[in-house]
């Protein structure tokens, strides 16, 4: 019985990667969720599972040396898959020191924490462990316009943001515990995700939900910055092939050939909405693109980003599954489906960070 470790895993990609796991694997793996529940985790997104003999689930911070020691004492974990992080841009552009904490000396904390339990007296590592890192495609910086640029696993690092620096960092010590000790790890670098239980801070739960309340739907800028988007189970996909098949370290680039510039995403939402509401749906007269209101861009605002998965599909065979038409489609559908859920997270503390983002953007358009 593989054992795995999965950080941050009330989170969004966190929370749908353990349902892949456990509805691929059964009862033939054991996943110990480790998430701290800021603001972005939620238990309610693995209600279903939670009872399961195989699920653990530990309230601790990945920045506490103790309970993550503890830990690895109480469980002989095969695999850390390291997704627990601060990972709206948004909010590293107001609070960057908690991203510093979170994201880098967190993962420091998670790499001696794991090299302490793997370790041999011989500074060799025991058969079988390794460490995933889950990270993102924001730390290559920008692309320009050009259709031919992509990023790839050698492209250099050119994070802008507090959040992609914070991410570049803890990628850096991922591969230093790699070049300095033999440290046994993988890093994936992917693009942006959508699907289900996405906090409704992201660009797409957040149009749907705005959309549904009929409440205006703010593009940054000129609305043509790239995303690459791909769907979450495409991603949870490739971090369990990774961590299968993946040579210990090494790093591969996750995406989709997907990119769509915002303001493609949100006519899209539109549409398809208005496609799977009912005509005698209230809320439907009220979803149109009249919705759509340019706003001030963000901070440093990256223009394109775009993966070149080359590697990932050559070297493991993996290719993305999900189109997006139908990725957005089973999204919206599930939003319409868990209603309840996206009350229960956007009634707290909700409106008082959409009024602190949103309240004095200045419109313009
Ligand atoms: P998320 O914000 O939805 O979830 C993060 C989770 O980490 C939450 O459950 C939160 O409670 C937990 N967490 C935060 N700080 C913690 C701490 N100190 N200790 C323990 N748990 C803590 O994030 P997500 O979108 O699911 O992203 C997960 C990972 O994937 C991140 O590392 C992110 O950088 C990376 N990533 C995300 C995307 C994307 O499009 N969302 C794309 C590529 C990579
Ligand atoms: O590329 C991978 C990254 O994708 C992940 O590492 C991050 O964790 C994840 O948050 C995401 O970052 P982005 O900044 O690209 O995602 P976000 O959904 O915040 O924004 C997507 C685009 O939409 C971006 O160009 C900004 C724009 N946007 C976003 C919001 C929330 C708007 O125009 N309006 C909005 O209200």
């Amino acid at each position: 019985m593989k054992t795995y470790l999965v950080t941050g895993g009330a989170g969004f990609i966190g929370s749908n990667f353990i349902h892949y796991m456990l509805g691929k694997y059964g009862d033939s793996i054991e996943i110990i969720n480790v998430d701290k529940l800021t603001y972005a985790g939620n238990l309610e997104n693995l209600k279903d599972v939670e009872n399961l003999p195989n699920y653990h689930f530990v309230k601790a911070d990945i920045c506490d040396k103790d309970a993550i020691r503890a830990v690895f004492h109480d469980y002989d974990v095969d695999r850390v898959i390291h997704f627990a992080a601060e990972s709206h841009v948004d909010r590293s552009i107001r609070e960057p020191e908690l991203f510093v904490k979170t994201n880098v000396l967190g993962t420091a904390n998670m790499l001696n924490c794991a090299k302490e339990a793997w370790e041999l007296p011989d500074g060799s590592f025991r058969e079988g462990k390794k460490f995933c890192h889950v990270s993102t495609d924001e730390v290559y910086g920008s692309l320009p316009e050009d259709p031919d640029a992509y990023f790839y696993e050698t492209t250099p690092y050119q994070p802008h943001s507090p959040y992609s620096a914070s991410k570049a960092s803890s990628d850096m010590l991922v591969k230093a515990y790699h070049d300095t000790y033999g440290f046994p790890m993988n890093i994936t670098n992917c693009s942006n995700n959508y699907g289900p239980y996405q906090f409704p801070e992201k660009l797409i739960p957040l149009m749907i939900n705005n959309a549904l309340a009929g409440r205006k739907l703010p593009v940054y800028g000129d609305g043509r910055n790239v995303r690459d988007w791909l769907y979450v189970e495409d991603h949870c996909k490739a971090i369990d092939l990774v961590s299968e098949k993946g040579i210990s370290g090494e790093t591969y680039n996750v995406g989709g050939h997907n990119e769509k510039q915002n303001i493609e995403i949100v006519k899209t939402i539109i549409e398809v909405l208005r496609e799977e509401l009912s005509d005698d749906d209230p809320r439907k007269a009220n979803v149109s693109e009249d919705l759509i209101e340019y706003v001030e861009d963000r901070k440093g605002h990256d223009r394109r980003y775009a993966i070149a998965p080359d590697k990932i599909h050559k070297e493991l065979g993996w290719l993305p599954e999900t189109m997006f038409r139908e990725g957005i489609r089973m999204t919206i559908k599930w939003y319409f489906d868990h209603m309840d859920w996206m009350e229960h997270i956007t009634s707290g503390n909700y409106q008082q960070y959409y009024e602190k983002m949103y309240g004095d953007r200045k419109v313009i358009g």
